[in-house]
């Protein structure tokens, strides 16, 4: 199964693609993730990275696309995958049809997750993510049973670099001029489906496995 989680910062696409990543057995490929990981490996990728990620812009189309291409081929991905926050502008979705072309393969299906502003402001800024394993956390709806350490893996519990307000409405407003046209995109190829994000985490998750199984 080759599936796309699409929505705006905050609305719960790692959260959930950690559980579909798991029940389909696909593997999460998360653009973000990698980049944090090349920041702290302190790469020159990274670097590169962390100039636009603290801004709250996009890394640029020719880095994103090069390492999603590098990451498809591995050998974890031959049972499909779960795409988290790529694409994220018309250029990155048309590269990823032309990567998937070349290899005779296809989209299964593309999920947006819709969340509303205010609320979305109020999720990020309680986000806590563990620095070893990624698993998310929010200090109010889902917070840790082992307080400043992660279930999964015991990990200690980090607030992100780019969660403070100011990056986060300026995320917001990316995301709006360059991914948003992603769902005509999407929706044009009858790929689309929508869940109602401010459901539970388990009520959505119910919702995403139930239109993947459909
Ligand atoms: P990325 O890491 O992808 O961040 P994002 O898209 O801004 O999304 P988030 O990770 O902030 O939110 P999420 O939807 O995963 O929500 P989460 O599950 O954590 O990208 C970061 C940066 O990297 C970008 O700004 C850009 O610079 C760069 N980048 C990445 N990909 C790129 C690309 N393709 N091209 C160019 N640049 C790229 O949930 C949020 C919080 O809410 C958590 O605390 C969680 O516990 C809580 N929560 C989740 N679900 C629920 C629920 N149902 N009810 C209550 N709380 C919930
Ligand atoms: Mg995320
Ligand atoms: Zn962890």
């Amino acid at each position: 199964m080759r599936i796309i989680l699409l929505g705006a910062p905050g609305v719960g696409k790692g959260t959930q693609a950690k559980l579909i990543a798991k029940e389909f057995n696909v593997c999460h490929i998360s653009t973000g993730e990698m980049f944090r990981a090349e920041i702290a490996k302190g790469s020159n990728l990274g670097k590169i990275s962390k100039e636009y990620m603290d801004k709250g812009d996009l890394v640029p189309d020719e880095i994103t696309t090069q390492i999603i291409g590098e990451r498809l081929k591995c050998d974890d991905c031959s049972n499909g995958f779960l795409l988290d926050g790529f694409p994220r502008t018309t250029a990155q979705a048309e590269a990823l049809d032309k990567l998937l072309n070349e290899e005779n393969k296809t989209l299964d299906k593309v999920v947006l997750i819709n969340v509303k502003d205010d609320i979305i402001l109020e999720r990020i800024i309680g986000r806590r993510t563990c620095k070893q394993c990624g698993t998310n956390y929010h200090i109010k709806f889902n917070p840790s049973k082992l307080k400043e350490k992660c279930e999964s893996c015991g990990g200690d519990l980090t607030q992100r670099e780019d969660d403070k307000e100011e990056v986060v409405t300026e995320r917001l407003v990316q995301y709006n001029k360059l991914t948003q046209p992603l769902i005509a995109y999407y929706n044009n190829k009858n790929l689309l489906s929508s869940v109602d994000g401010t459901l539970s985490v388990d009520e959505v998750f119910h919702e995403i496995s139930s239109l993947l199984i459909s």
